[in-house]
C-alpha cells in the first residue's frame, strides 16, 4: 500500500513508520536561531544542516526555517542545502511576495507556511491579514499548490480570518499561539489576570481548530510555545502539527538538541 504524506509526496517506508493513527500532533522543529548564532559571526558555524540532522534523529517530524526578506538568520543557501538533506518534512515559512514565491518554486520544500513580515519586527508579529490581502495570496498560493507546494497560512485564532483562509485555497491553517503563550510567561502570568487570560485564549483557539478542521483545513499551531505552556494545546485534538522554534533551541544550549527535541516531543505526548 502506498502510504502519502500530507503534501501528497509518497512516502518511502522509514518516513511510513512515523505514521500511527493514534500518533500525538507531530512537532517540527523551528531551526532559524542555530543560523542567528552562525550569523551573529557571518561564519560557517553551528552547522543548520547539522541541526536538522540531529532534530530528524530525535524523531523531529519536520525541520521548519523562515526565510526573511532582511536575511537576519537563514539565508537563500540554507533552503537549497536542507532541501538536499532533509527526509522528513521541510517547512519554509516567507512572506506571500514575488521575490519568496521564486525562491518556494525553484528550491521546493515540502511545504510553504505563508507569514506576515514587517522590517523592524523582532519576531513574527500576529498572523497573517488574509482578508485584506485576499487576491495577492489567493494567486500565490495557487501557483505554489501548482507546483506541488503544500500551503499553510498563519493566521490568529479568528473565525473570519479562518473562512478567509479556506477562500484563498490554504490547505492548513497555522494558529498563532503568540498571545496565549504570553499570558503564559512569568509568576503574575501564572497567578494574576494572565492565567485566565490564557484559558480565554486556549478556548478561541480551539474554536478556531474546531472550525478550520470542519471547513476541511488541516490545523496547525505555533508561536511562543514552551515545554510548559505545550499541554494544554496539545490536547485540543484539532490540532495535528506544532511548529517550535525558541525555546528548544534555548535549551538546547544546556542539554544539547538532540535532547532538547526528545523532551518537547514527550511534551506534546504527554497531553
Ligand atoms: N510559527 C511561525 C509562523 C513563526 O513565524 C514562528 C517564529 O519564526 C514559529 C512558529 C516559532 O515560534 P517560536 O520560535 O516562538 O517557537
Amino acid at each position: 500500500m502506498n502510504i502519502y504524506h500530507l503534501s501528497g509526496k509518497k512516502l518511502t517506508n522509514d518516513k511510513c513508520s512515523m505514521i500511527n493513527e493514534n500518533m500525538s500532533a507531530k512537532l517540527n522543529v523551528n531551526i532559524d536561531h542555530v543560523a542567528t548564532i552562525r550569523e551573529a559571526r557571518k561564519t560557517i558555524e553551528p552547522s543548520i544542516i547539522t541541526a536538522a540532522v540531529v532534530c530528524e534523529q530525535a524523531g523531529a517530524h519536520g525541520i521548519t526555517v523562515h526565510l526573511r526578506q532582511d536575511r537576519r538568520h537563514i539565508q537563500d543557501r540554507d533552503i537549497e542545502l536542507l532541501r538536499e538533506v532533509v527526509t522528513t518534512y521541510l517547512n519554509v515559512e516567507m512572506a506571500a511576495s514575488e521575490e519568496m514565491l521564486n525562491i518556494a518554486l525553484r528550491t521546493k520544500p515540502d511545504a510553504v507556511s505563508l507569514v506576515p513580515e514587517s522590517p523592524d519586527e523582532i519576531t513574527t508579529e500576529g498572523g497573517l491579514d488574509v482578508i485584506g490581502n485576499f487576491e495577492n495570496i489567493k494567486s500565490v498560493i495557487q501557483k505554489l499548490k501548482d507546483a506541488g507546494i503544500f500551503v499553510s497560512i498563519f493566521i490568529d485564532p479568528d473565525l473570519e480570518q479562518i473562512e478567509a483562509a479556506k477562500g484563498v485555497g490554504a490547505q492548513q491553517v497555522e494558529l498563532c499561539t503568540a498571545e496565549y503563550a504570553e499570558m503564559t510567561l512569568s509568576a503574575r502570568a501564572a497567578h494574576g489576570e494572565g492565567a485566565e487570560k490564557a484559558k480565554a485564549e486556549i478556548e478561541r483557539i480551539k474554536n478556531a481548530a474546531e472550525r478550520a478542521k470542519n471547513l476541511g483545513l488541516i490545523v496547525a499551531a505555533g508561536h511562543g510555545l514552551t515545554y510548559r505552556n505545550i499541554a494544554a494545546l496539545a490536547a485540543v485534538p484539532e490540532i495535528t502539527e506544532f511548529n517550535i522554534g525558541h525555546n528548544i533551541i534555548s535549551r538546547s544550549v544546556f542539554v544539547g538538541l538532540n535532547q532538547a527535541v526528545k523532551e518537547m516531543i514527550e511534551a506534546v505526548n504527554q497531553s
